[in-house]
């Protein structure tokens, strides 16, 4: 989605402003653009396409010391070059940045018209710069506060004004906004990645506050005026973590780093004395975990499969009801929040806007809501009850991969330390933290096997359609298979319980139709063997991921990738690795731009 910065300092601000939206390229963007302040005027510089397409239209040298930047996600009006930001008004000496959607712009524009402003742009944005123009009398932040109460919708913006030189005015409502507190040079920005080569030191804006900066100065305030206080916060994540440091890709690193990141959202969170998981974040007594008669876990894409996971998991091992949902969904389904339900929002960015409006609604109706998020300091962990970080370290590539592994182990230890609580003998409990210690050494055995991936890609991604078929606990990871594939491929893929097959799928399958069998050695394996043959039987070409010295697969798949052997309940990571691989590995060979596909942001801050 949109990605926003301003900048104020003693640096030339076009260079910071370019660097920044190249580091928030990862969001997903189809034009960019920037202005600065420089010798009284506004300079705006924007363009249709990347980062480079913007610096191709930038003189050598813009010595404006403030400017904003912006990088577009296309919701209101096409691609264009008019329609990217920064927009202006009528006079050109406001400009603004806005990530967000205006829902009411539409009756705002034509009153704007009415009074005389000229519209460039289709975009809900531009409607912002008109409407502080129209109330600006010197004075910009509070023409800024005044025109954002006239706003329904979602908005992160910051704003310049010619006659305010070294001045920018920031307010969010929905949409992030984070300010970098600098040494002589302040930030801002919708998050921590664009800013963190500069300061480490930030503060996060919540709705309903407006920031102003200079190069030396900030101040926060609500809309009525009064200070608001902030707390200085600590990004602890390095420089080179949002770096590609020699891969190809940043999907490539963050598949590759999963040994890793799995055993670092393990640290320090067992307890082998008590044979439990320990998770202080969830704030929450022995007590009240014990009261607990039902999880609810609500997501989107990768995350709701992580949850589905979970749910499968924490019936299993804690007897415990559970179930995952779509937080779109639910949030529009006026949701009945039962007493002794406890909800987890899990989200990788944290900033989701599906997500987050499931969990406040559910919050207004009194249920208690914990997070499961990767990035420190976003919206869904500062709004939650509680909750756990997954510390899976940036996750910069659009499809998401080690946050499903780090989701998945937050799950497990969460479900250890209710089914230690309910039923779970000691003994259960330490073998169950035996498996869960060795996931990190097996899925560097499936990394160092990865070439067999390659060259099965190589073979594949000629087809135009492709099903991931698993059953149980491993059912949503067939569906996080076909997600995976088909977002950096653009292959169709769809996902299905193998069971479902005969149930309308099967119909697709003939010679040119790839299936995907995820066949651990377990319970169902022998189920999953049978639609594995109905499908041989209609001549599909059959791909398995079945377990080391399974060889009775490699009778029936036409090709088999093994994983090394596990407890039946931990394969959800063995498995959803190679297919990470696969889809890497099909995206490559189909010349995609695997790291930002088409159409899609990491993070999804619009409904
Ligand atoms: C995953 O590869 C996707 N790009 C997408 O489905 C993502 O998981 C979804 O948008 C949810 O994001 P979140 O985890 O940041 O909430």
């Amino acid at each position: 989605m949109c990605g926003i910065i301003g900048y104020c300092g003693p640096k030339p601000a076009a260079n910071v402003l370019v660097e920044g939206l190249r580091r928030l390229e990862y969001r997903g963007y189809d034009s960019a653009g920037i202005s600065v302040l420089k010798e009284g005027n506004l300079t705006v510089f924007k363009k249709k396409g990347k980062i480079n397409d913007l610096k191709s239209i930038l003189p050598d040298h813009i010595n404006g010391k403030s400017g904003i930047g912006h990088t577009r996600w296309a919701t209101h009006g096409e691609v264009n070059d008019i329609n990217a930001h920064p927009h202006t008004d009528v006079s050109g000496r406001i400009a603004i940045v806005h990530n967000g959607i205006i829902e009411n712009f539409t009756s705002l524009r034509e009153k704007l018209v009415e009074e005389g402003s000229e519209f460039k742009s289709e975009t809900d944005s531009e409607v912002i710069a008109h409407l502080i123009s129209s109330l600006y009398d010197g004075d910009l932040e509070r023409s800024v506060k005044q025109a954002v109460q006239l706003l329904k919708g979602t908005y992160g913006i910051i704003v310049m004004h010619a006659d305010e030189p070294g001045l920018l005015v920031g307010a969010r409502n929905g949409s992030p906004l984070v300010l970098g507190v600098g040494d002589g040079e302040m930030f801002l920005a919708s998050d921590v990645t664009a800013i963190i080569a500069h300061t480490k030191q930030v503060i996060y804006i919540e709705d309903g506050e407006v920031v102003r900066i200079t190069a030396d100065d900030y101040a926060t305030t609500d809309l009525k005026d009064r200070p608001v206080d902030k707390k200085i916060e600590f990004i602890s994540w390095e420089l080179e973590e949002i770096e590609k440091e020699g891969y190809s890709h940043f999907m490539e690193k963050e598949i590759l780093e999963q040994p890793e990141s799995i055993r670092r959202g393990m640290q320090g969170r067992i307890d082998l004395e008590f044979a439990t998981g320990h998770l202080g974040g969830l704030n929450m007594t022995s007590q009240e975990l014990i009261n607990i008669e039902r999880v609810k876990i609500i997501a989107a894409g990768t995350s709701f499969h992580a949850g589905m996971v979970a749910a499968y998991l924490l019936e299993s091992i804690a007897r415990l009801p559970a179930t995952a949902e779509l937080a779109s969904e639910l949030r529009y389904r006026n949701p009945i929040v039962e007493r002794n339900t406890v909800y987890f929002a899990v989200s990788q960015s944290g900033e989701t806007a599906d997500t987050l409006y499931a969990m406040r609604e559910l919050q207004r109706k009194g249920a208690r809501v914990l997070g499961v998020c990767n990035v420190v300091g976003s919206t869904i962990p500062r709004e939650s009850d509680g909750g756990v970080y997954i510390h899976s370290g940036p996750e910069i590539a659009v499809a998401s991969t080690k946050a499903f592994t780090s989701q998945l182990t937050a799950f497990y230890l969460f479900s250890l330390i209710m089914a230690r609580m309910r039923h779970m003998g000691t003994d259960t409990g330490l073998s169950f933290i035996k498996n869960l210690e060795s996931v990190p050494e097996r899925v560097a055995e499936i990394i160092d096997r990865r070439d067999q991936l390659l060259a099965l890609a190589r073979k594949y991604s000629g087809a135009k359609d492709f099903l991931f078929l698993g059953r149980g606990i491993n059912y949503p990871v067939a569906l996080e298979g076909a997600l995976k594939l088909k977002e950096i491929s653009y292959i169709h893929a769809e996902g299905y319980s193998a069971a479902e097959i005969k149930h309308g799928p099967i119909a697709l399958i003939n010679e040119t139709t790839p299936s995907m069998f995820l066949v651990p050695e377990d319970s169902l394996r022998d189920k999953v063997i049978t639609s594995m043959k109905e499908v041989k039987a209609r001549r599909g070409p059959v791909i398995a991921l079945a377990v080391d010295g399974d060889q009775e697969i490699a009778g029936i798949a036409d090709d088999v990738f093994y994983v090394p052997q596990s407890h039946e309940l931990t394969y959800p990571f063995l498995m959803v690795v190679p297919l990470q691989l696969f889809s890497y590995y099909c995206a490559l060979e189909l010349g995609r731009n695997v790291d930002q596909p088409r159409n899609l942001a990491k993070s999804v801050t619009v409904e």
